[in-house]
């Protein structure tokens, strides 16, 4: 198949292009490249971590390369490799773990302070309110104070991320595109990072990992709102909407467990949040149901390999990828993989209570590594696993407890839907929307309690 058919095929079909066959984990295909496509979970996994065969492709989203004048030539900390890598991820893992012990907090504030505007009716727009929610839970942890336009960020992802094909034809296709609007979103972006309450300490923290401050900018420019922002917002629609699909006693069953340790620790702490493993199995339930990325980045061999697996069917074979050959992991098909993951197709949302639920953690790779791994300068793990987890739970756990909405439709997935991003396929409307535990918000968040 050739580079613009597979391309089309990919954004018509999306995951369903990759079904994976039962006897082939590495199978050779074309979604705008000539690729081998990963579907197995262990498969998947060997590729992760291997970091001497199979190397990213810089500045290159699957089919996509960035604008180069969207990055300023600064290739993202995802995307890049060896000593540029290790330099940039060291960074970006400092910068993140030191707002670590702040989320919590800025989690509740974020969400009590957005739904307070929300009103009692239907609620516009309310994917793009969650992305706020969301937004607005985290970069306080980075930036301190600051005044991000939500709405540039998103502008600006959406530019780097749809940037330019690699086939040629489509190249010509879609020459009209303009980035002006992203090369706007960009400049308001670097605008509010520069003059965010924490930027001189980031510009310290920067130059003793070597880094200029264009470059530091740079980086955080893109990698907080792409990987932080953006990708924790497309997950947290897919969690809002797998809660809509538990029955009322299991929604319950949730909010006595959020309630009892809110309570217990006078609000949405640390020590609050690890006190809701059931909260917790839902929200990775939901990654691993529907994840956004469905795919990991793209990689390349940087040397001939010979990977051996086990099919489905449990046979041991060999797939020899060449040197040069572009590899996709689909981490939507690693986690739906039915050798690891019973009822790999069913949203079965205790799936990761208890001990065997911790075992399952092992095969959970949604992070772009294992869940029970840790991220370091060495892998290209997320470093922002713990406070995607956290932040997931916290305004789940908070919506859930004291708010009540009817939504317009329940979600569905087909899976086909390249442009949901994981999201279900139609999109998440509230016709209502309301307070439904007054006198437990009072008691534990009292100062939010007369806003709604
Ligand atoms: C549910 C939410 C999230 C998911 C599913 C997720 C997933 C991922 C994945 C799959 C990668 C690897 C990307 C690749 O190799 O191309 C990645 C990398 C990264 N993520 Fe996340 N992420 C999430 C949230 C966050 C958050 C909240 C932050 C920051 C606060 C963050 C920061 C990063 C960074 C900096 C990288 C680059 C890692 C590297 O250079 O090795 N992510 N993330």
């Amino acid at each position: 198949m050739g580079n613009v058919l597979g391309t089309v095929q990919y954004l018509t079909s999306f995951y369903r292009m990759f079904a994976p066959n039962p006897d082939e984990d590495f199978a050779e295909c074309n979604n705008g490249v000539p690729c081998r496509a990963v579907t197995g979970n262990k498969a998947v996994q060997s590729i992760m971590y291997d970091f001497d065969r199979f190397q990213k492709e810089e500045f290159t989203f699957s089919g996509l390369i960035a604008p180069e004048e969207l990055t300023d030539g600064v290739c993202l900390s995802a995307l890049s490799n060896g000593k540029a890598h290790e330099k940039y991820k060291g960074f970006l893992m400092d910068v993140i773990s030191k707002g670590y012990g702040e989320l919590p907090s800025c989690t509740a504030r974020s969400v009590l302070s957005n739904v307070s505007q929300w009103g009692k009716g239907p609620v516009d727009d309310f994917e793009f309110k969650l992305l706020v929610v969301m937004c607005e839970a985290i970069l306080p942890t980075i930036y301190g104070q600051s005044a991000f336009d939500v709405k540039d960020i998103e502008t600006y992802v959406d530019g780097i991320t749809s940037g330019q094909p690699r086939s040629r034809i489509l190249q010509v296709l879609l020459s009209w595109r303009s980035l002006d609007a992203a090369h706007r979103a960009k400049a308001s972006v670097v605008e509010k990072i520069q003059t965010s309450e924490r930027y001189q300490q980031l510009m310290d923290l920067a130059k003793s990992h070597g880094m200029g401050e264009h470059e530091a900018t740079m980086q955080l420019l893109i990698s907080i709102s792409l990987n932080g922002v953006c990708g924790s917002g497309a997950n947290l629609v897919t969690v809002f909407a797998c809660l809509n699909t538990l029955s009322e006693e299991d929604r319950e069953e949730l909010r006595e467990e959020a309630l009892a340790a809110m309570r217990k620790h006078g609000g949405l702490t640390r020590e609050a949040l690890q006190e809701m493993p059931k909260v917790e199995s839902l929200v990775l339930e939901a990654l691993r149901f529907s994840p956004s990325p469905g795919t990991s980045s793209n990689v390349i061999a940087v040397r001939p390999a010979t990977c051996p697996y086990t099919t489905q069917k449990g046979e041991q074979k060999e797939a020899e990828i060449k040197e040069g050959e572009v590899v996709f992991m689909f981490s939507y098909w690693a986690l739906r993989d039915p050798t690891v993951f019973d009822k790999a197709d069913e949203f079965v949302w205790r799936r990761f209570l208890g001990p065997e639920g911790k075992a399952r953690r092992e095969n959970h790779i949604i992070f772009n590594g294992r869940l029970v791994d840790s991220p370091s300068v060495n892998n290209h793990m997320c470093p922002g696993k713990d406070v995607a987890i956290s932040a997931l739970k916290g305004i789940i756990a908070i919506l859930n407890t004291f708010y009540g909405w009817e939504l317009e439709e329940a979600p569905y997935w087909t899976g086909t839907k390249a442009a949901r991003i994981g999201k279900p396929d139609n999109e998440m409307k509230i016709k209502s929307f309301w307070l439904q535990r007054p006198e437990d918000l009072k008691e534990i968040f009292p100062s939010y309690l007369d806003d709604m």
